[in-house]
């Protein structure tokens, strides 16, 4: 009996399972690139960071060109303007991100002297920041008049021989490489509290470079903000433009979910959304 009525089934079945699995599939493809952007970067503890940062798990297409972040020894990196940076962290409200060079990171004798530069066009310098500067291979002997007394000397052994930093927390009045006291000057940025915790004493030059700085991120913050308020995730499309990726299909601008005639797709995209998580097909 049972078996009888299964048979009579059979076919039915069949047609049914090969409709979903051909639905499903066109689903999932629109849905990967959701899911794929839904997760944020986690690495190394620091975790939060998506949007318009990509790489790591996060596809090319979850983010900006000159956005990508590696995972490295459990440290998230950034590299701008061929120097190698550290995320500290992330705050996609302001938008920004703190970042310390990894050159500087525990040490102020880097193997090479690079200034610290930003691309402009990407990221900006907000307030609350001091230029610290930092000079190499100074001869201690040279007495440069109108240098004051603002600034720590230090010694780095770097290519097997000693050398002597000057550490600045303000451009000193009378440049010690035109005096030809040093031999090169480098300017890395640190946050002015982290300098006036140095100037009383409760802060050493390494912890305020270790504190890293902030920069502002030149994005579009409205389109992203509203494309995630309507349920989607943000993004970029084949040409770099934006595109919010939405769980039925990817869209300009906003999730269109809520569009008259839209309510029984929703209903079906949810449900087989739901149908995808069981079946894990393409999660
Ligand atoms: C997203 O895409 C990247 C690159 O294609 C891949 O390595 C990663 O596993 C994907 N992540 C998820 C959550 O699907
Ligand atoms: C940063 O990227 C540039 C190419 O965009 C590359 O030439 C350079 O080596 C990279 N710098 C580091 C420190 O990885
Ligand atoms: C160490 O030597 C290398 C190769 O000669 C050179 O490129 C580099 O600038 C030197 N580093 C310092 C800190 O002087
Ligand atoms: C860094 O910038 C300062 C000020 O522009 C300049 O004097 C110095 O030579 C630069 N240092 C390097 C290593 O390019
Ligand atoms: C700055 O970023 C823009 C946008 O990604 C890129 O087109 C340009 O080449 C970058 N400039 C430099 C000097 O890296
Ligand atoms: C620090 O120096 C850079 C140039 O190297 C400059 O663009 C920036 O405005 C300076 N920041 C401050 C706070 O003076
Ligand atoms: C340091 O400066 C003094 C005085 O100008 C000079 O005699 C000495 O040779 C210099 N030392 C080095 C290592 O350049
Ligand atoms: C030394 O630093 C203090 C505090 O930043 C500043 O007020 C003073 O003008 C500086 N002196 C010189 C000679 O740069
Ligand atoms: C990419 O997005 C931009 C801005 O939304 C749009 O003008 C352009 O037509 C899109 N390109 C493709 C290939 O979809």
């Amino acid at each position: 009996m049972h078996t009888l009525l299964l048979q009579s089934l059979f076919p039915l079945l069949l047609i049914t399972s090969f409709l979903l699995i051909n639905v499903e599939l066109s689903l999932c493809q629109d849905n990967e690139q959701y899911t794929n952007c839904s997760e944020a970067i986690n690495c190394g503890g620091i975790g939060g960071i998506s949007y318009p940062f990509w790489g790591v798990n996060r596809a090319n297409y979850c983010g900006l060109a000159g956005f990508e972040v590696k995972c490295q020894d459990n440290v998230p990196m950034i590299n701008i303007s061929s120097i190698n940076y550290r995320i500290l962290k992330t705050d996609p409200t302001a938008p920004s991100v703190t970042v310390a060079r990894q050159d500087y990171w525990g040490t102020l004798c880097p193997p090479t002297y690079v200034n610290t530069s930003i691309n402009f066009s990407l990221f900006n310098y907000p307030s609350g920041l001091t230029n610290m500067t930092f000079y190499y291979a100074c001869n201690t002997s040279i007495a440069i008049q109108g240098l004051g007394d603002n600034y720590t000397s230090e010694v780095c052994s770097t290519n097997n021989s000693d050398i002597t930093v000057w550490s600045f927390t303000t451009t000193p009045q009378v440049d010690p490489v035109a005096a030809r006291a040093c031999t090169t000057g480098v300017i890395v940025p640190v946050f002015t509290t982290a300098v006036q915790a140095l100037e009383s004493n409760q802060k050493t030059i390494q912890e305020a470079v270790d504190e890293g700085f902030e920069l502002g991120l030149e994005i579009d913050n409205v389109e992203c903000n509203s494309c995630v308020e309507s349920g989607g995730k943000c993004g970029v499309n084949a040409t770099g433009g934006f595109i919010c990726f939405c769980l039925d299909q990817a869209y300009a601008a906003v999730c269109k979910a809520t569009a008259p005639g839209a309510q029984g797709l929703v209903a079906s995209t949810v449900f087989y959304y739901i149908l995808d998580s069981y079946l894990g097909v393409c999660h």
